[in-house]
């Protein structure tokens, strides 16, 4: 694990690098998931976003839907402050749980129920958050939190790089590095650029495209699993041509 990001330095990188809402990652992500967080949402529910980083996209989304209440949640001291100092009135708590392996999974609960404190969560969001964990033990893990104190029947979308699409592909805003053959739990480095020009390499974690199908599985939930719908129609991923993945996970009873 000696190549993790370490997001407590990147704090203020972060608010540059997602300033740019004409950005690849605004326009063909987080602009496509508030259309469809929009579609299931009214006002005053609760959305969670899980690894909310300085609070960006959960900013977006208030501005967007007024009366909607949003809990970000980060496991960085430095980008949940940083959060907090750009909207004061913003809820923003620091995320300490995770497991590392798979021997904790069964008994595992973590402090996420009790930061949401008993709300009822409308809807989850998980912008860039599992690939950067390195770790799949550690996603089942909050996968298992997140099912528990999400509504059952509402929406988690879990947005992320789209690898085989992006595979050394340059957006200007990012960069992925070349990979000759991408292999599941691979890690893979993305290079961000800072509306300045600077640089900045973060390493992630590549998936693969059957991934949540088990986790799902994994920590004995039912669900459903998708890919983004577009205009209400479910695209096979075969057709999918974004470097920018959403999916769509809906727990059942
Ligand atoms: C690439 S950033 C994405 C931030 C934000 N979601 C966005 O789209 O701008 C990844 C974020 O996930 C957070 N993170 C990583 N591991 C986490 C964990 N185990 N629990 C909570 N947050 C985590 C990092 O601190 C970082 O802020």
């Amino acid at each position: 694990m000696n190549n993790k990001t370490d997001y407590n330095q990147l704090a203020g990188d972060f608010t540059d690098y997602k300033a740019n809402k004409n950005s690849i990652e605004w326009v063909q992500g987080y602009n496509r998931l508030t259309g469809l967080l929009g579609f299931s949402l009214k006002p005053g529910d609760t959305v969670l976003d899980f690894g909310c980083g300085t609070g960006n996209y959960a900013r977006t989304l208030k501005e967007t839907y007024p009366g909607l209440v949003v809990i970000g949640v980060d496991s960085a001291q430095s980008m949940v402050d940083e959060a907090r100092r750009l909207d004061p009135s913003g809820d923003y708590v620091l995320y300490n749980g995770g497991i590392q392996d798979e021997d904790n999974l069964k008994s595992y609960s973590g402090n996420l129920e009790e930061l949401v404190n008993g709300r009822v969560i409308n809807a989850a969001v998980a912008n860039f958050v599992f690939c950067t964990m390195l770790n799949p033990y550690e996603i089942l893990g909050i996968c298992k939190e997140i099912h528990k104190v999400l509504k059952t029947g509402c929406p988690f979308y879990i947005m992320e790089t789209n690898w085989p699409v992006a595979n050394g592909k340059d957006y200007g805003q990012f960069r992925c590095l070349h990979y000759p053959e991408l292999k599941q739990f691979q890690e893979v480095e993305t290079i961000l650029r800072k509306p300045d020009g600077s640089e900045v390499l973060v390493t992630d974690l590549y998936l693969g495209d059957t991934f949540y199908g088990h986790v799902l599985g994994d920590i004995g939930v039912s669900c459903t699993y998708e890919n983004e719908p577009e205009n209400g129609v479910f695209r096979s991923r075969h057709y999918w041509d974004s470097p920018i993945m959403l999916r769509k996970i809906v727990w059942k009873e």
